[in-house]
């Protein structure tokens, strides 16, 4: 791999590399711009890197480009359906394109018709369809072929809780027979249900790379989380909890401190500081980490509050 590409000057992808084993599941997660659909559209030969290479399904997206394209399926992060014919032609289209039969082409429109919860629109033309329906469709024409790697740019941008449940669901069934699926995604909630593996990246370049566990691991422990009863001594509590030897994250809403910890006997030390000062506390929690605070951490290109590092 060693994947870079770059527009003009501006480098997108700095030397990505990674591996996934069949039957896989790879989130690439990353704020806006980190490289995520660059990335995918090199994997999917769409785009050429302007250095380093990549295998597909044991193909070289640069030297055999059609025979990975033969094994793919690909959503893009921006939908790519024919407005004018039914969610049932799209399908039978993209079938007929990679080489059914029309018999098979309709039966398969039909089972994802079916999977995609289409049925009562298939046969009106797309450009009638929602934002939602219109993703549901250009989803199931990148399941039309079966493929072996399925590529999913932020496949359910703009689903509604329950579409978005069905599509993990369809995942984990084509994962089940073998499907390698590298999906990119903003929900973190999603990588947390699908993925066997997560990769962050931020401005290009890997700046995580691991399982959901081993990155939460990596976040060091739990955090203390305060709510004081008068948000102007925030400024006061951060500065006991440093003398008590404890830092506080910063981004927390006004009137919130928010405290990493090591084990949960911190807590009372957390208190004890607040106490020390007269800071009164409305209410306090103790939390495992989530993904979430992993992901804002890197995000942010700092270290973690407990001062591990998480760059790799
Ligand atoms: N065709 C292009 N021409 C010029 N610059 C581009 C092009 N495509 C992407 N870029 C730049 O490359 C960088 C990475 O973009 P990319 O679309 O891969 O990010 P992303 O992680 O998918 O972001 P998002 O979460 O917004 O979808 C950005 O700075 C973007 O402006
Ligand atoms: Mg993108």
């Amino acid at each position: 791999m060693d994947i870079s590409r770059s527009f003009g000057g501006a480098r997108a992808l700095d030397g990505v590399s990674f591996r996934i084993g069949k039957g896989e599941v790879l989130c690439l997660l990353g704020h806006n711009g980190a490289g995520k659909s660059t990335l995918v559209s090199i994997l999917a030969t769409a785009l050429p890197p302007t250095s380093g290479t990549a295998r597909v399904a044991g193909h070289d997206v640069l030297r055999e480009p059609r025979e990975v394209r033969r094994r793919i399926g690909l959503t893009g992060q921006f939908a790519a359906v024919d407005e004018n014919l039914s969610g049932r032609d799209n399908l039978v289209l993209v079938a007929r394109l990679l080489g059914a039969r029309r018999a098979e082409a309709g039966r398969r429109a039909a089972e994802l018709l079916d999977a995609f919860d289409l049925n009562a629109a298939a046969d009106r033309p797309a450009r009638t369809y929602s934002g939602g329906m219109r993703r549901r469709l250009d989803l199931a024409s990148s399941f039309v072929g079966s493929p072996q790697v399925l590529f999913l740019d932020e496949p359910t941008t703009g689903l509604d809780p329950v579409s978005r449940a069905a599509l993990w669901d369809l995942v984990r069934s084509c994962v089940a027979e073998g499907t390698t699926v590298l999906l990119t995604t903003q929900y973190l909630e999603e990588a947390e249900q699908l993925a066997d593996r997560v990769i962050v990246l931020g401005h290009g370049r890997t700046i995580a790379d691991g399982t959901v566990a081993q990155l939460k691991g990596r976040l060091g422990g739990s955090t203390v989380r305060a709510q004081l009863a008068d948000p102007a001594r925030s400024p006061a509590a951060a500065e006991a909890l440093r003398r008590a030897g404890l830092e506080a994250v910063p981004g927390e809403p006004e009137g919130t401190v928010a405290v990493p910890v090591r084990e949960s006997a911190a807590l009372a030390a957390v208190v004890r500081a607040l106490d020390e000062v007269g800071v009164i506390i409305k209410e306090i929690s103790l939390t495992e980490p989530t993904l979430d605070d992993v992901y804002l951490a890197l995000a942010e290109g700092t270290e973690t509050a407990a001062g591990v590092p998480v760059a790799s």
